[in-house]
C-alpha cells in the first residue's frame, strides 16, 4: 500500500463510523437498535454538519450458525433466507433514519476477497497457525456442534447456562470445550470429541501492543469499556480458532480445507474494512477507502474510527479485531469502541388499564405506527448508554407528550402559527435588542459549542438534554416576552421578540438535526428554506426579516391513553 497524500491544517477530519452488523437470523427489535444504530447515526449526522468526511458503513451479518439453521428450518438455501432478513433490515434502517454511507452486507464477492486477502497476510506473517483439535459433535444429530450450540458451565464464574462461544453472565469468550458438563443444544445429547484441523488466530502475540494502545486511548473511552477489555487482556489471552467444521461461510483460500469455512466472527468484523473498499469503488474512487484507514509511514492515523457496538460486542471489537489490524499492518486501530448497554423489557401497567409486558417490539412492527423521531428521541434521551435501562411504554408516552410535543414542539408550532395568524406568514424586523433578547441570542449562539463537545465525547443523552434545554429556554423567553400580548400596546417590541425567537428557532432546526432528522427537515421547510437542513452546516443560520414563511403544520403528535391502548392493541395482535 501507498502512503496518502500528505494533508494540510485545512483538510477536513476523516471519521470512520462503524456501526455492529446485525445477523440476519431474524427481525430487530428496539434493544437491538438502542445501542449501536441510534448513537452511531447521531455521531455520524453531526460530524458531516461540523464539516468532517464521514465515512458510515456497516451491513448484515450473514453468515453463522444460527442463521443456517433457521435457514434449514425453513426449508430454504442459507442464502435465501439470510437475503430475505438483509432486504428487511434495509428497509428498516431507512425508515429509523440510518444515514449509512454505504449498508452492505456479508456475502459479496468483494467481501469474500478481502477476508481471503486478511486471512492470507496474516497466515504469511506468522499471525495464523494450523492445529488440530478437538471439536464437539453431536452423535444424535450426525454434525459438528457449532459453538453457540453447545451449552454447559461456564469455567470463569459457575453460570451453568453458559454457550460454547461466549458466557451471559460474565461476557467472556469460550472454546466450547472449556464448558463443564456440556451438552448439545440441538439433541440434548452430550457430544463427541472428535479431531478437527483448524487454523487459529495467535492471540498472545498481540497481548502487549493491545495493552500498550489501549494505555494511549483509554481516556476517552467509556470507563467500564476499557476496564473489561484491561482485565480481559491480562487475565491472558490465547489462540482462537477462525475456522469451522461448516459449510456457510467465506471459504478458506487453501487447498485442501474445501469442507470448512472461515468462522463468523472473523470475516464480521473484517467488514468494516471490505465495505469502506467497496464504498470507495461504487463511487468511481477505488482508493478513498485508505483516507479513513491508511496509517502514515510516520505512524499517525489518517483520522478516527469510532465502532458503535452492544457490550457483548466488546472483545470483538476492542481486542480480536485491533490484534487483527495490527497483524495486517498499516491499518488504523479503533479510537474509540463506544459500546452502550442492554435496553432490556421493562415490565410494567400502563397508564390506564391493561398492562405490554409480552416483548420488546420488533423495530418494523414499532416503526409501522409510531415515528422515528420520537423513537429516537426516547432511545437517546432514555435509553442504555450507561447503564441496563428497561424499555417502558408509558415512559415512552411520557416523554413523547411532555418533552417533545410540549416543550419543543408546542414553542416551534405555535410561534409558526402567530406569524400566519397575525404577521400575514412574514418574519417581522428584529429591530433594536435589549438585555433580555441577546442573552436569548447567545444561549442559542452558546448551544452549539456545548452540544458539539458532548456528541464529540459520545455522551449522547447529555447532549440531546443541552439541545432541550435551548427550547426550554425559548418557552421562558416567549413566557416574558408575550409577544402575543404585546402586540397590540406595543408593536416593535413583539416584532423583536417574535425575530429572537424565530432566530432561536432556527438555530434548533440544526441543534435537532442529528437527533431528530425528520422533524428538523421539516422545521427547515417551514423556515422557508430548501435544499437540506444538513447542508446549513453547523452553526445558527440567520432567518432573514421580511422573508414570506409558509404554514406549518406540529412537528410531533401528542399520544394520548386511548392511542396507546389501540396502538398497543395492534402491536399485540397475531398479525402485529
Ligand atoms: N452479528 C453480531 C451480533 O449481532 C455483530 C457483529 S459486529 C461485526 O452480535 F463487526 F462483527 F460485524
Ligand atoms: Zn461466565
Amino acid at each position: 500500500m501507498t502512503a496518502p497524500d500528505s494533508t494540510t491544517a485545512s483538510d477536513p477530519v476523516h471519521i470512520l463510523i462503524g456501526v455492529a452488523w446485525p445477523y440476519a437470523s431474524g427481525p430487530r427489535h428496539l434493544g437491538h437498535v438502542a445501542g449501536p444504530n441510534v448513537p452511531a447515526d447521531i455521531f455520524a449526522r453531526y460530524h458531516r454538519m461540523a464539516g468532517s468526511r464521514v465515512l458510515m458503513v456497516s451491513g448484515s451479518d450473514m453468515h453463522g450458525t444460527p442463521i443456517l439453521l433457521n435457514a434449514e428450518r425453513h426449508g430454504v438455501p442459507p442464502a435465501e433466507f439470510a437475503h430475505g432478513i438483509h432486504r428487511g433490515f434495509v428497509e428498516v434502517f431507512d425508515k429509523l433514519g440510518m444515514s449509512y454511507d454505504l449498508y452492505t452486507e456479508t456475502t459479496t464477492a468483494n467481501h469474500a476477497r478481502v477476508t481471503q486477502d486478511v486471512f492470507l497476510r496474516l497466515l504469511d506473517r506468522g499471525y495464523l497457525f494450523r492445529d488440530t483439535t478437538q471439536a464437539m459433535y453431536d452423535p444424535q444429530a450426525g454434525r459438528f456442534l457449532p459453538d453457540r450450540y453447545v451449552e454447559g458451565t461456564c469455567p470463569h464464574c459457575g453460570y451453568a447456562d453458559a454457550r460454547g462461544d461466549q458466557c451471559d453472565n460474565c461476557q467472556r469468550t469460550l472454546d466450547p470445550t472449556d464448558l463443564i458438563n456440556p451438552r448439545s443444544k440441538l439433541s440434548g445429547a452430550t457430544p463427541e470429541i472428535r479431531d478437527t484441523t483448524h487454523f487459529f488466530l495467535d492471540l498472545p502475540k498481540f497481548a502487549e501492543p493491545l495493552l500498550e494502545w489501549i494505555e494511549a486511548n483509554k481516556d476517552h473511552w467509556r470507563p467500564n469499556v476499557a476496564a473489561f477489555t484491561q482485565n480481559w487482556i491480562r487475565e491472558g489471552l490465547k489462540p482462537r480458532a477462525i475456522t469451522r467444521d461448516i459449510d456457510w461461510g467465506v471459504p478458506i483460500p487453501l487447498p485442501g480445507f474445501e469442507d470448512k469455512r472461515i468462522y463468523v466472527w472473523f470475516d464480521a468484523v473484517i467488514g468494516y474494512l471490505s465495505a469502506s473498499i467497496d464504498w470507495a469503488e461504487s463511487n468511481g474512487t477505488p482508493g478513498a477507502w485508505k483516507d479513513w484507514w491508511e496509517v502514515a509511514p510516520d505512524g499517525s492515523p489518517p483520522g478516527r474510527s469510532y465502532y458503535f457496538i452492544g457490550k457483548d460486542n466488546i472483545p470483538f471489537h476492542a481486542i480480536i479485531w485491533p490484534a487483527m489490524l495490527l497483524g495486517y499492518g498499516g491499518l488504523a486501530l479503533p479510537y474509540d469502541v463506544p459500546a452502550s448497554e442492554f435496553l432490556t423489557l421493562g415490565g410494567e401497567k400502563l397508564s390506564s388499564s391493561r398492562a405490554y409486558t409480552a416483548r420488546l417490539p420488533w423495530l418494523h412492527e414499532f416503526l409501522a405506527l409510531f415515528d422515528a423521531d420520537p423513537l429516537r428521541y426516547f432511545l437517546t434521551i432514555n435509553g442504555p448508554e450507561n447503564r441496563d435501562t428497561e424499555f417502558s411504554w408509558s415512559e415512552y408516552q411520557r416523554r413523547n407528550n411532555d418533552e417533545l410535543v410540549a416543550t419543543y414542539g408546542n414553542a416551534v408550532h405555535r410561534l409558526l402559527r402567530f406569524i400566519q395568524a397575525r404577521c400575514d406568514g412574514v418574519v417581522p424586523d428584529g429591530g433594536a435588542l435589549e438585555t433580555p433578547d441577546r442573552k436569548m441570542l447567545a444561549a442559542a449562539d452558546g448551544a452549539f459549542d456545548g452540544v458539539a463537545a458532548q456528541l464529540e465525547a459520545c455522551h449522547f443523552r447529555e447532549a440531546l438534554r443541552l439541545t432541550m434545554e435551548l427550547a426550554h429556554a425559548l418557552n421562558r423567553y416567549l413566557d416574558d416576552a408575550e409577544p402575543w400580548k404585546r402586540m397590540k400596546v406595543d408593536p416593535q417590541r413583539a416584532a423583536t421578540a417574535l425575530w429572537v425567537a424565530l432566530q432561536v428557532v432556527s438555530a434548533l432546526r440544526v441543534l435537532t438535526a442529528p437527533f431528530l432528522p425528520f422533524s428538523a427537515q421539516r422545521l427547515h421547510g417551514y423556515l422557508g428554506d430548501e435544499g437540506t437542513v444538513a447542508s446549513l452546516g453547523w452553526r445558527r443560520p440567520e432567518l432573514p426579516a421580511r422573508r414570506t414563511l409558509p404554514p406549518p403544520e406540529p412537528l410531533f403528535r401528542k399520544l394520548d391513553d386511548d392511542e396507546m391502548e389501540e396502538l398497543l392493541a395492534r402491536l399485540e395482535a397475531p398479525d402485529g
